[in-house]
């Protein structure tokens, strides 16, 4: 009953996975959650409003301009009474409509009236999802926060395989559910300073170059956004990314490593628990030419000096903040963070195998083995925000219990 006093808008349109709908009603019922479904015109063609009646035990809304639904729940008294915003199965219509802020239905409004949490789970033919114009509207949605779920790939009703299948009702109930299950709830943070940093960093060669890495730095915004809703003052110290700032994460952006070490060491001070997921470039040029660098001979060397770890430099503050580091390694993973946890002296290491592309640096999903002195916990393959919220249960725990430990020496 992980749903247990979640209010969920559920948004059908019009795929052929709508006929899923009332079983996915069902499975969120099963998690506590009170549901209400909006259908579109075409979902109308594939799944019956009386099903979803039935199942959701709420009457199903349909019209934006019916002036008796509107009397008896208006729409944007119902897109208040979200705590939560699922749209599956998403089409590709849904996912253009939602981009670009059309409101001339009742679900496209409901999506710009609510402040609920968006999750979307798009089903469509895989040549659509792979179209540009619905790969353009996912990015500019995910900017946004949304959150979503699958496709999933496989075969398909017109017969095409590849990624395009509404994730099943199941995992879509379930997802959800752990993106409730802690910490926000629990507010395990509450009132706790968390200062993260994130993506990469820019390391000038002259005014028009730089040297960097292919960080998107998702993973450190979902954990800054996990934070928050667990309760905690979340302090974002970020090098260039293109994403927006999480509802209520305090921001700070900087483009070197030298910047992101300046503005971090101004901030710990008032820091209770650090979490390092930037991917900190190792090097910068010794000298930056203050000129574009011309291509006069046929080799030119670059000489690199270190830059400062800022990691390894909190970690050695006195008194030092509950730290935790990352470790992207494309082989012996545990060895390598393990070494890292102890050279570093850091409370805990989240580790990942950058060398399977489907996880890690630019992707949605990731998989974490989090290791400290004495324990470990292995978190499996995920969407970030949902890893998120589970890192951050553990680092809750652990800080907890180094707390504790220290109060009763
Ligand atoms: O030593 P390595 O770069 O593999 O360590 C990775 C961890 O150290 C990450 O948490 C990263 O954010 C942090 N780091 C840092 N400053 C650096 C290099 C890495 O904070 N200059």
């Amino acid at each position: 009953m992980q749903l247990k006093n979640k209010k969920i808008l559920l948004g059908v349109t019009g795929g052929i996975a709508a006929y899923k709908a009332p079983d996915l009603v069902r499975k969120l019922v099963a998690q506590g959650a009170s549901v209400r479904v909006v259908l579109t015109d075409s979902a109308l063609e594939f799944v019956s409003p009386l099903a979803l009646q039935a199942v959701s035990g709420n009457p199903v809304h349909h019209a934006l301009l019916d002036p008796s639904a509107e009397a008896a729940m208006g729409h944007i008294e119902l897109a208040k009474w979200a705590d939560i915003l699922l749209i599956a199965p998403a089409t590709a219509n849904c996912l253009a409509r939602l981009a670009h802020g059309l409101a001339d239905d009742l679900l496209s409004t409901l999506y710009l009236a609510t402040t609920a949490d968006v999750f979307v789970a798009p089903a469509m033919n895989q040549q659509m999802w792979a179209a540009p114009a619905t790969q353009a509207n996912l990015h500019v949605l995910k900017q946004r926060h949304i959150q979503f779920l699958g496709p999933a790939a496989g075969e398909q009703a017109c017969g095409d395989v590849g990624a395009g299948r509404m994730v099943e009702p199941i995992d879509i109930a379930t997802a959800i559910a752990n993106a409730y299950s802690h910490p926000q709830d629990q507010q395990l943070l509450l009132n706790k300073r968390v200062l993260i940093t994130a993506g990469p960093t820019r390391e000038a060669l002259d005014p028009v170059r730089y040297l960097s890495n292919h960080s998107s730095g998702k993973m450190g915004y979902a954990i800054a956004a996990a934070a928050v809703k667990a309760g905690a003052k979340v302090t974002l110290v970020s090098g260039p990314t293109n994403l927006e700032t999480p509802p209520d994460v305090h921001r700070l952006t900087c483009s070197s490593a030298a910047d992101m070490h300046a503005l971090v060491m101004s901030h710990v001070a008032d820091c209770d628990i650090f979490v390092a997921t930037a991917a900190v470039a190792d090097y910068r040029a010794e000298h930056e030419s203050s000129e574009k660098i011309k291509k006069t001979d046929d080799k030119l060397t670059l000489t690199l000096v270190k830059n400062p770890d800022i990691l390894k430099d909190v970690a050695a503050l006195e008194p030092a903040p509950f730290t935790v580091g990352f470790a992207a390694e494309t082989q012996n993973v545990e060895a390598y963070a393990t070494k890292k946890l102890q050279s570093k002296k850091l409370d805990m290491i989240a580790a990942n195998d950058v060398s399977d592309a489907d996880i890690g640096f630019n992707s949605d999903n990731n998989a974490l083995l989090l290791l400290w002195s004495d324990g470990r916990e292995s978190l499996p393959r995920a969407p970030k925000f949902e890893l998120a919220n589970q890192l951050i249960g553990a680092v809750a725990r652990q800080y907890d219990k180094k707390h504790n430990a220290h109060g009763t020496d």
